[in-house]
């Protein structure tokens, strides 16, 4: 994974320095922390479980069946921070099935709830899956973006990933940039820069409008349904010293100060998009486009 490279400030080298000491100091033979000390279980119907993938690899495997869906939440929670983490989606019939990816905070009034979405619509067996993108701010969201992906994302393990820096959200599949939301709050653009939130996932059944419209239904003889997540990473944010918290840098000294690759963009935008609020004319062509669809 790429971390900022340029710009940022000086006090990252210390902060990798401080960090390499402390791993030197730890006691010998500490064992790798497990993925359930990462993430917590949180809903669900009881057939989800951790184990071990091909002996070494620590996976979650996230289970639906007739009588719910699940749910988990990562113990690590940041303002600004960057999330990745493999996913292997249900495979054949995924049709009903939603499989996510997204950050949120921790309970608050729906009027200041923040969200980030990455939502894998599942699909009848050999059509494609549809990865939904969706960015919420004080409550209101409504900014989607749809792709198909390159690949057939329920064979292997692939790498999705939110980059939430204090200038954009950027969302990845397997390092190639897909969707950026740029922080543009002078003009009025809403973006969520003030809460801290959490890596969360799930697995349910959303056969009313997921596949097709809602007209391809979950078929329940296939369940359980299993989406296999594994690898979780997080790279918080650190401010640069003297800087009381990420966001507050000057601008030329930022920490997660990553543009997206615009030409990457382009080319999954050509590519890979099928839906995007910014050019539906039949939703916003009489009341007008949201601010962040106009050009600055
Ligand atoms: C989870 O978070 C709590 C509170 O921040 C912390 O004390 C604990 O060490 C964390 N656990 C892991 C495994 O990171
Ligand atoms: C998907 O179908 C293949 C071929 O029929 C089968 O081998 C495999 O077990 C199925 N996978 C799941 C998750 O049902
Ligand atoms: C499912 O497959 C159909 C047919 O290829 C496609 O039109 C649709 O966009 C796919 N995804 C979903 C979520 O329906």
């Amino acid at each position: 994974m790429a971390l900022p490279s340029s710009s940022s400030c000086k006090h990252r080298v210390l902060v990798l320095a401080a960090a390499l000491l402390a791993l030197a100091m730890a006691p010998p033979g500490r064992a790798a922390a497990y993925l359930y000390d990462d993430l917590k279980l949180t809903w669900g119907s009881g057939c989800s479980y951790f184990y071990m993938d091909g002996g070494d690899a620590d996976t979650l495997a996230l289970c639906l069946d007739r009588s719910s869906g699940s749910g988990f939440s990562s113990n690590a929670s940041y303002l600004y921070a960057r999330y990745d983490m493999d996913i292997k989606l249900v495979a054949n019939d995924s049709a009903g099935t939603v499989a996510t990816f997204y950050l949120m905070p921790d309970d608050v009034p729906w009027e200041y709830h923040d969200e980030v979405d990455m939502e894998f619509l599942g699909n009848a067996t050999g059509e494609p899956y549809t990865l939904h993108t969706n960015v919420y701010v004080n409550g209101a969201g409504g900014r989607e973006q749809q792709f198909q992906l390159w690949f057939d994302p329920t064979e292997g393990f692939h790498t999705y990933s939110i980059e939430w820096n204090p200038k954009y959200i950027i969302f990845l599949v397997d390092d190639t940039p897909i969707r950026a939301y740029r922080n543009d709050r002078a003009r009025g653009v809403p973006f969520p820069a003030w809460q801290s939130m959490r890596a969360e996932g799930s697995l349910w059944d959303a056969e009313e409008w997921a596949t097709q419209g809602g007209r391809v239904k979950t078929d329940w003889a296939q369940a359980p349904f299993y989406a296999y997540y594994r690898n979780f990473r997080v790279t918080p944010c650190a401010p640069c010293p003297g800087v009381a918290w990420c966001g507050d840098e000057p601008p030329e000294s930022a920490w997660f100060d990553q543009r997206p690759d615009a030409a990457a963009l382009q080319r999954v935008r050509a590519e890979n998009m099928v839906y995007d609020y910014c050019v539906d004319q039949k939703r916003f062509g009489d009341t007008g486009f949201p601010v962040e669809c106009t050009a600055s």
